[in-house]
């Protein structure tokens, strides 16, 4: 009897601690391969999360855009269908315009420029305009400056650009600078792209060398041109859903969990610029690296307008301004 008061006892204790140590599982959208320098991001953020909360949360990745386009990833983060999302700010200037300043074209220096912006006080105010739009901004990480690759022909100036058909992300203010630049800008979520690259619906594309590299872009594209256009920004965002239910020292843990994923991401970025080129070579695709960008830059400079007109210079000065 004494036995079974205490068994019964222990049970009852038992569940009545069930409920805060039930280990809640966390799934990582994003649009590229497990390995890719997003897939390390990951990683990281899922090894930095299980090890803070000692268990209370794991984490797995739905890499590759099992889950859609990045843009469908932001709105399933918007109604609670997604968890975290690691993703471009391609999209998210359709959810948060102030982020398409980040988008314009020569508008960083580079990496040293992008990194000091984005970790300063810019930064920080963007991740909170990131916040009053329905997503929780939890740390800006990186994609990579982006680079032209095409199936047509090697391109070293403007006027190669010509008449090429190139994918760019669903941006109004990169499909300007394409156009000011001579090219037939087709947006299309990417997804799609590698298809359409593939059947010739589109000739060409523009991504950094880490999404060049780990898509496998020389299995359908045999020129890429080190144009460096614009800095693609990354962002980890989470569901303002599943943050609102958790407590602040949880919080904190994501937090910290998206610092580490993008100091990850930007190490392997960081690798892959110096070793990425070689690899691009070896896989037979010809690799133009002296591009002289100020003429690409001249005709890009309509883009700025897209953004200025309607939220003015102060921004984009200020960005222009970090030293
Ligand atoms: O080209 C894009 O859409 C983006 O750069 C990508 C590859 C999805 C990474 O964010």
């Amino acid at each position: 009897m004494k036995h079974t008061v205490f068994a019964v006892a222990s049970a009852l204790a038992a569940l009545s601690f069930t409920p805060a140590q039930a280990e809640q599982s966390i799934v990582i959208g994003h649009s590229l391969s497990p390995t890719s320098h997003y897939g390390v991001g990951a990683d990281a953020f899922i090894a930095k999360l299980e090890e803070l909360s000692g268990g209370e949360f794991t984490g797995t990745q739905a890499p590759a855009g099992q889950l859609g386009g990045e843009r469908d990833m932001i709105e399933g983060l918007q109604i609670g269908s997604m968890d975290v999302v690691i993703t471009s700010t391609g999209p998210l200037g359709n959810f948060v315009p102030e982020v398409f300043a980040l988008d314009l074209p020569f508008l960083f220096r580079g990496y040293d420029h992008a990194r000091k912006v984005l970790d300063g006080d810019i930064g920080q105010e963007l991740l909170a305009k990131v916040g009053e739009n329905q997503l929780v901004g939890l740390a800006w990480t990186e994609n990579g400056f982006r680079h032209v690759t095409n199936s047509k022909r090697a391109v070293k100036t403007p006027a190669d650009l010509d008449g090429l058909k190139l994918r760019t992300m669903e941006n109004k203010v990169h499909m300007e600078a394409f156009s000011g630049m001579g090219a037939s800008p087709t947006p299309m979520a990417f997804p799609e792209l590698f298809t359409a690259l593939q059947q010739g619906v589109v000739d060409g594309q523009e991504n950094p060398v880490t999404v060049i590299t780990s898509s496998k872009f020389w299995e359908v594209q045999n020129h890429v041109s080190l144009t460096g256009h614009v800095y693609s920004p990354a962002i980890v965002l989470a569901s303002p859903i599943l943050m609102d239910g958790l407590t602040d020292e949880q919080k904190g843990w994501f937090d910290e969990a998206a610092k580490a994923s993008a100091a990850a991401t930007r190490a392997e970025v960081n690798r892959l610029e110096e070793a990425g080129v070689a690899l691009l070579r070896e896989n037979g695709m010809e690799v133009i690296t002296d591009v002289d960008k100020a003429p690409f830059a001249k005709l890009a400079e309509p883009a700025y307008a897209v953004y200025t007109d309607k939220y003015g210079t102060e921004l984009v000065t200020r960005i222009q301004n970090v030293e």
